[in-house]
């Protein structure tokens, strides 16, 4: 016999659920599209209208519609009406600082495993958009806690959030500070060791490795979004110098929308080609040390006593530190022996031409027929 549970009726309702579902509301957000795919986004208020060159409509003809209605402006026009998602609320909201793209923060959410309950520190938070998938995934049990060095950023990301919401999120705490000194502040920060997940989304990730290294339990998961393959490495270096985490795996994702229409079913000729890449590391347990990687690392990784070295402690780009594979005097000469023997056969192969045109009315394959 199967079994299913449920959310009993006295079990709290988590927060914002309730803004989700349901007929629309006063001081709901409502995501209007228009009959050439246009959005536009109102927020419903008693004897306001929405205007446009076709016509206007009544803020009173959604309320206490059910989501997904279609309404008609005085120009006839029809205009669909939905509860923006998730995604559309990030796409649509004020922005302080470039936003984490939906497709990135299920990402995050997924391989950094962030869990109903987690204790999650995020730096910086921007305009908020990410720490509202965040602090969907840990839950009104959980802890996030999201530092911003500017005050006037982390006000945006507040409104945008408590605007997703509904109000404030129980498990949401924002620092107006600099990550790498606030962390581990005892009044500011997170004492050390008891934070189960770093999600880190700024310029220098690199700056903040200590006090993330710190906060982070062991086996704690550090992710890091950044927008440059230069940030990817330093990044990724910066860990493996640090000593106590895991090896770094690296990606990036790219979407691909499909267009789907009768028998045109294809992908579409645009797409975002890049967003950012994703980072993550694992924090070892205090005193432990990597284990010595199989593979042989990249020429430039180590020194020359085999010790592990940061190409970006010089700054410098070579061969060696770009993994390039130089090329032996030996392999150069013969190159050189194998050109010059390329033209001087060309060069007699063209002299013989030259020659056959001057006496001949034949042609071979390389001579070029005369004009007719
Ligand atoms: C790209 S934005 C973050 C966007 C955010 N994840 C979102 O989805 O809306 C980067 C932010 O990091 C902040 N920042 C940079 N370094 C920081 C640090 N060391 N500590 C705290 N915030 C920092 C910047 O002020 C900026 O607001």
């Amino acid at each position: 016999m199967s079994q299913t549970t449920s959310q009993t009726a006295e079990s709290p309702r988590p927060t914002g659920a309730d803004l989700r579902r349901g007929p629309f509301r006063e001081g709901d957000r409502v995501q209007l599209t228009d009959p050439r795919g246009r959005l536009h986004t109102i927020t419903l208020a008693t004897g306001a209208s929405f205007h446009t060159h076709r016509g206007h409509l009544q803020h009173t003809q959604l309320i206490g519609q059910p989501d997904g209605s279609v309404v008609t402006s005085t120009s006839g026009h029809e205009y669909l009406a939905l509860r923006p998602l998730l995604a559309d609320h990030v796409l649509s909201m004020p922005r302080g600082a470039a936003v984490v793209y939906p497709k990135d923060a299920g990402q995050i959410v997924a391989m950094a495993d962030v869990f109903p309950g987690a204790r999650v520190v995020e730096a910086g938070v921007g305009s908020g958009a990410l720490s509202m998938s965040l602090l969907r995934a840990v839950g009104d049990g959980g802890h996030l806690h999201s530092f911003e060095r500017r005050a006037d950023f982390a006000d945006i990301a507040r409104s945008n959030v408590e605007g997703f919401f509904g109000g404030e999120h129980p498990a949401w705490r924002v620092t107006v500070g600099d990550l790498a000194e606030a962390l581990g502040d005892p009044e500011l920060g997170e004492a050390p060791g008891s934070v189960d997940r770093v999600v880190l989304d700024m310029l220098a990730p690199w700056e903040c490795l200590e006090a993330c290294a710190t906060a982070l339990a062991p086996g704690g998961v550090l992710i890091a979004y950044v927008a440059t393959a230069t940030q990817l490495s330093r990044l990724a270096e910066d860990l493996r110098q640090a000593g106590c985490w895991t090896e770094p795996s690296a990606w990036e994702s790219m979407v691909r929308g499909w267009h789907l229409e009768g028998l045109s079913v294809r992908p579409e000729h645009r797409m975002i080609g890049h967003t950012g890449f994703l980072l993550t590391a694992r924090r070892l347990a205090p005193g432990t040390t990597p284990p010595q990687r199989r593979r042989r690392p990249a020429p430039g990784a180590s020194d020359d006593a085999g010790v592990l070295v940061s190409p970006w402690a010089e700054d410098s780009f070579d061969d060696a530190s770009l993994g390039v594979r130089g090329t032996s005097d030996k392999k150069l000469r013969r190159s050189a022996r194998d050109a010059a023997r390329i033209a001087g056969a060309r060069g007699a192969a063209e002299e013989a031409a030259e020659d056959a045109g001057a006496d001949s009315t034949g042609g071979g394959p390389h001579v070029a027929p005369r004009d007719a």
